[in-house]
């Protein structure tokens, strides 16, 4: 009879253990083109926000855990807006000043681009 150690240790049978790693990937993935084109809103002040920076969530240009179910190693960049305005958040993933919109949509490269694919 075995026992409890041999059911709490799967290794021990010889079984495929999950590693974090496995889960976690070590080198993330490629942010992916969402669209070709920022979308604007409103940020309201002190309200904290997460822009999506993987490029798959499905509620751009804000995440929606997509970048974790996905295990793209990536995360959200969180801010906190400074004052009400209206704002153009990037969604090509390529602008030099995150979340914001630089103009760097307009570029060859991220035009020639496919929606959803890496630049
Ligand atoms: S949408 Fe990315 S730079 Fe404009």
């Amino acid at each position: 009879m075995r026992g409890v150690g041999a059911i709490l240790r799967p290794a021990a049978r010889g079984a495929r253990v999950s590693t974090p790693a496995r889960w976690f990937p070590r080198t993330p993935a490629r942010s992916v083109v969402a669209l070709k084109t920022p979308i604007k809103v409103e940020l309201v002040a002190g309200k904290t926000y997460r822009w999506c920076v993987c490029g798959r969530s499905k509620k751009q240009p804000f995440c929606d855990g997509s970048h974790f179910f996905q295990r793209t190693g990536l995360s959200p960049l969180k801010f906190k807006a400074q004052e009400t305005r209206m704002v153009a958040l990037c969604t090509c993933k390529a602008t030099q000043r995150p979340p914001y919109c630089d103009g760097t949509h307009r570029s060859e490269r991220v035009q020639k681009a496919e929606v959803g694919s890496p630049l």
